[in-house]
């Protein structure tokens, strides 16, 4: 454990904190990055055409490899690798496609930049992933598509996801951006959907800063995707060269060439992430109104983008959340509470009636559903923690159990205070 006083005053209302000391830093980096960097600044080739370029083509080989795909392609960012997958996948304009209520507002909004209708199911309180069953209630003529994300640290029921869209014929991109490297039942996510989409942007298991990339076995859905993020040009080759205005959505080979060094690393964070959570899963299930997710059997490779857990307020002397997070935050430990909205009632998720028109329509027709555990989650009890703060030591999870048990113990000397005192008590902190 970390040096401090054995005062228990909090470190939000002036006590000293449980940890000082810095977390690992993300993202990882070190002279494999910087051999790559430069050899590929040196040669000059350094965007992503010719699409594939050279390092995003090896690049992608490895990763559809390493998630049992057959093919992957390089582009921009994880939002635009929802978008352009739903159209390669042949969901048509206008179509409805099921999302999950809690998660970033990209699965959504990709949707719609597609020229879709997100619809919102809710999750299951126990998984924070899709409800499959909140999802079986919402298809219409008009369902085309299914969105599971894998959240967090968790794998989607891709088995009952499976199961539901065989029987209405409906369409399966995986939202992997939190789970590079996850395995369900032994195989790659991104390979059981018809696509699956990844990110690379900074926060997450494998970064370039910006990125992301589409997983599929399917030559004609490769096809069209080489299409849609070449400005229209044809995959050389393509069976059936469709006409489509293409965006420019390339990834630079400056990027591909970081990935490469951050998939090799890949596997060995997983396993000093995997050590770490399990003894910090062990110490919340003796925690009074702390709880944690159900992680299926079925995951045998669990990909740790955020450990996530539940907090019950009662047990807390009816603290709010946000002032528990806050509270963590000043001991030393960087939580957040509201990482995600609940996507009905989301601020980011505004669009303007007059562009967005399949929306306005579809919400004219049937006013999007409550999804009561996504906002009990968003609003009230999840509690999030990054993934690089299970890169360190033994030690390193023990000052997170200590900082816990050290607000729990404390927890009625911030009971009543209002999310504004808080705010204005950890500026004056920060201040110090
Ligand atoms: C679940 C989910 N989907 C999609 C995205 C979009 O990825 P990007 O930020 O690379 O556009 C993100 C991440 O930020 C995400 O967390």
């Amino acid at each position: 454990m970390s040096g401090h006083d054995s005062s228990t005053r909090l470190a939000l209302l002036g006590g000293t904190p449980v940890r000082t000391a810095p977390w690992p830093q993300w993202p990882a980096r070190g002279p494999d990055e910087e051999r790559v960097v430069l050899a590929a600044l040196r040669d000059g080739d350094w965007g992503g055409f010719p699409l594939p370029n050279e390092r995003s083509a090896t690049f992608a080989a490895a990763f559809a490899e390493r998630h049992d795909c057959e093919h992957a392609l390089c582009v921009a960012n994880g939002t635009v690798s929802l978008e352009v997958a739903l159209q390669a996948m042949g969901v048509e304009p206008g179509a409805e496609v099921i999302v999950p209520a809690y998660t970033f507002e990209a699965t959504a909004s990709a949707a719609l930049f597609a020229g879709c209708v997100p619809v919102f199911a809710d999750i299951d309180p126990d998984t924070w992933c899709i409800d499959v069953g909140s999802a079986a209630a919402l298809i219409t003529e008009r369902t085309q598509a299914i969105v599971p994300v894998h959240l967090a640290m968790n794998i989607a029921d891709l088995d009952a996801i499976g199961a539901l869209a065989g029987k209405h014929g409906l369409a399966v991109l995986e939202d992997c951006a939190h789970a590079h490297g996850a395995r369900w039942r032994g195989r790659g996510v991104g390979s059981w959907g018809d696509a699956g989409s990844f990110s690379f942007q900074s926060s997450k298991l494998m970064t370039a800063g910006e990125g992301g990339i589409v997983t599929t076995s399917d030559e004609t859905t490769l096809d069209r995707l080489h299409a849609l993020v070449n400005c229209g040009r044809q995959r050389p080759g393509a069976a059936e060269p469709a006409p489509v205005i293409g965006h420019n959505y390339r990834m630079t080979d400056l990027q591909a060439a970081v990935l490469e060094v951050q998939l090799d690393r890949l596997d060995h964070q997983h396993e000093v992430r995997a050590r770490n959570a399990s003894r910090l899963r062990a110490a919340i299930e003796h925690i009074d109104g702390l709880s944690n997710l159900r992680i299926d059997d079925r995951v045998t490779t669990q990909a740790i983008y955020q450990f996530v857990f539940r907090f019950d307020s009662e047990a807390f002397a009816g603290l709010d959340r946000d002032v528990f997070v806050a509270a963590l935050a000043a001991e030393g430990v960087p939580a957040d509470g509201r990482f995600y909205e609940s996507l009905p009632v989301s601020e980011l998720l505004r669009p303007d009636p007059a562009r967005y028109t399949a929306w306005s329509e579809a919400l004219a027709r049937r006013p999007t559903a409550e999804c009561p555990q996504a906002e009990r989650l968003a609003y009230g009890e999840s509690v999030w923690l990054p993934h690089q703060l299970l890169l360190g030591t033994e030690g390193d999870v023990d000052d997170m159990v200590e900082a816990v048990l050290k607000v729990h113990g404390s927890a009625s000397d911030l009971a009543g205070l209002e999310t504004a005192e808080v705010e204005r008590l950890r500026q004056a902190r920060s201040a110090r």
